[in-house]
Formats: structure tokens, C-alpha cells, sequence
């Protein structure tokens, strides 16, 4: 069984890693090839855009493959939607692998927008000194914002425009604790920007908020393509795998 993975994420690489011991299953993994030097997942690896949602399918054809999974990041909402237009035109099972949202805690001060603009449009009313943690893509959003001063953290440059104000932060997570508190009060930030990503890897970053008593504003995720079977974790994945299996062979 040819599995292709949509990754991108630590879900995905997880996901590969688990899949690979099994000799039953051939397992690629996508990568979009953004990032210069990738995490690699194991098994085998392609890298760079499909062609959209035609592109994909020629691609789910071409290799055969017998299963998709879909665990790409809740942001990445154009190769979500094409993954599902393929999968319905090429009839090849679509799984999309969904870490659950964060949620809020006691004394967390939460402040949920529909989108970046929305972020940046609350920024003024919350803090001077903003942490931006919305990757790289997601900075110039905040770049007409010259009143405010900007912690950029990303693993890649950002891509330009920029806030006039601005220090660049290059760096991957999973970030600790205690080095997340320690950049809040190092830097004097007033106010978070995250997106819900729901990542255990970055979420230290809500919980040293919470204690600093900062306000976040966390841009919610963008709706996921209807009728997609989704799984919130690696477990379900592989037992999704092992129904399709079963299905083939019964
Ligand atoms: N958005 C985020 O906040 C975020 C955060 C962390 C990691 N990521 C990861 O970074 C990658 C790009 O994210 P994005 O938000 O730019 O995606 P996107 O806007 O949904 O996708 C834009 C285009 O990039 C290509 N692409 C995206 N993911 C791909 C993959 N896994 N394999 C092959 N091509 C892919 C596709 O090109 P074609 O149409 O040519 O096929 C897609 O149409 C994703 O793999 C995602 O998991 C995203």
C-alpha cells in the first residue's frame, strides 16, 4: 500500500517515522519546500508544489498511491482544499491529521480574530512591545503598524514588507518554558500574537503569557475543506490505515 503524506509538520514526520517500520507500506512524504533546510521525514521524500489540485491527482495516479493523509499545518488551507479535490476526483481515501486547538485556561487573556488583519487591527489597544509568533508569511500583516514595536520569531527571514520597528527572531521550536518567559520579560512584551495552531512544540509561549498576566491575540484556523475524515492524533491515523486495509483485503 503506497501511503502519501502531506507533511510539513511534526505530526507528519512522526507520522512517516511510525509508518516506515511497517514492511507492508510504501510511505512518501510531501514537503512544500519552504524551508532551506527541512527536517527530513523517513522514508521517501518529495519536495515542491504539485501543480494544484489537477497537479495532485496526476501525482496520485502516477504513483499509485492507495491512501492520503492530509497533516499539513491547520494554516495551510490551499493544500488542504486541493488535497480534498483530489481525493475526490481521483477516488483515492483522504485522512486529514488535526492536532485539536488550543484552548484557554484560568487567567488567560484571550483575544480570538478571524484572521491576521483582524490581529493587527486589535494590536493597538492591547501593548506597545509585540511578541509576532505568526511565521514568517504572517509579518507583513502587522508591517503598517509604526507605532508599535515587533519581536518577529520565524524559522525562515521573513518576507518582506516589515513593520519599520521590528527584531527578527530566526529560530524552530519546540520551545521550553523557561526560555519563553525569560524572551517575554527580556524584551518587555506587552502583548502575544499567535495562531491556534494547537502544537504542543509552541505552546510554552501561552502558558509564560498566562503567568506574565499578557493579554494574546490567537488568530483562529480557517475552515476545513467539508466532508473530510479527520483524526486528532497519530494513533487514529494508523488505525484508519489499518480499516482501509482490512476493507482490501475482506
Ligand atoms: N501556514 C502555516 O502557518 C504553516 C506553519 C508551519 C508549517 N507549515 C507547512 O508549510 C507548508 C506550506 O504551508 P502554506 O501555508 O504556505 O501552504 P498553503 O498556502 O496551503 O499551500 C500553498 C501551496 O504550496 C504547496 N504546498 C503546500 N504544502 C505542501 C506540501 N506539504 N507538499 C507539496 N506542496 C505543498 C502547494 O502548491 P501546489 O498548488 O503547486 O501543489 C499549495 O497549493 C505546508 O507543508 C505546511 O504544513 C505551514
Amino acid at each position: 500500500m503506497h501511503v502519501l503524506i502531506l507533511g510539513g509538520t511534526s505530526e507528519g514526520r512522526r507520522l512517516a517515522e511510525a509508518l516506515v517500520a511497517d514492511p507492508a507500506l510504501r510511505v512518501t512524504s510531501s514537503l512544500a519546500g519552504r524551508v532551506a533546510q527541512p527536517r527530513l521525514p523517513a522514508g521517501e521524500v518529495r519536495v515542491g508544489g504539485f501543480g494544484g489540485a489537477a497537479g495532485l491527482a496526476g501525482w496520485l495516479r502516477g504513483h499509485r498511491v492507495d491512501a492520503l493523509i492530509d497533516a499539513t499545518h491547520p494554516f495551510a488551507e490551499t493544500m488542504s482544499r486541493n488535497a480534498a479535490v483530489a481525493a475526490a476526483e481521483t477516488g483515492v481515501p483522504l485522512l486529514a491529521l488535526r492536532r485539536p486547538s488550543w484552548l484557554p485556561e484560568d487567567g488567560d487573556r484571550w483575544h480570538p480574530v478571524p484572521s491576521l488583519a483582524a490581529a493587527a487591527d486589535a494590536l493597538p489597544g492591547l501593548g506597545a512591545r509585540v511578541f509576532l509568533t505568526t511565521g514568517r508569511q504572517g509579518i507583513a500583516a502587522f508591517a503598517h503598524l509604526d507605532a508599535l514595536w515587533f519581536l518577529a520569531r520565524s524559522v525562515e527571514p521573513p518576507v518582506a514588507p516589515m513593520p519599520a520597528s521590528a527584531e527578527v527572531l530566526l529560530e524552530r521550536g519546540p520551545f521550553a518554558l523557561d526560555g519563553e518567559r525569560e524572551l517575554l520579560r527580556a524584551h518587555r512584551i506587552d502583548v502575544l500574537v499567535t495562531k491556534d495552531s494547537g502544537s504542543a512544540a509552541t505552546a510554552p509561549k501561552l502558558t509564560a503569557a498566562r503567568e506574565l498576566g499578557l493579554p494574546v491575540v490567537v488568530v483562529q484556523r480557517p475552515a476545513a475543506p467539508q466532508g473530510v475524515r479527520t483524526a486528532p492524533d497519530l494513533a487514529g491515523a494508523v488505525n484508519w490505515l489499518q480499516e482501509l486495509r482490512s476493507q482490501a483485503s475482506g
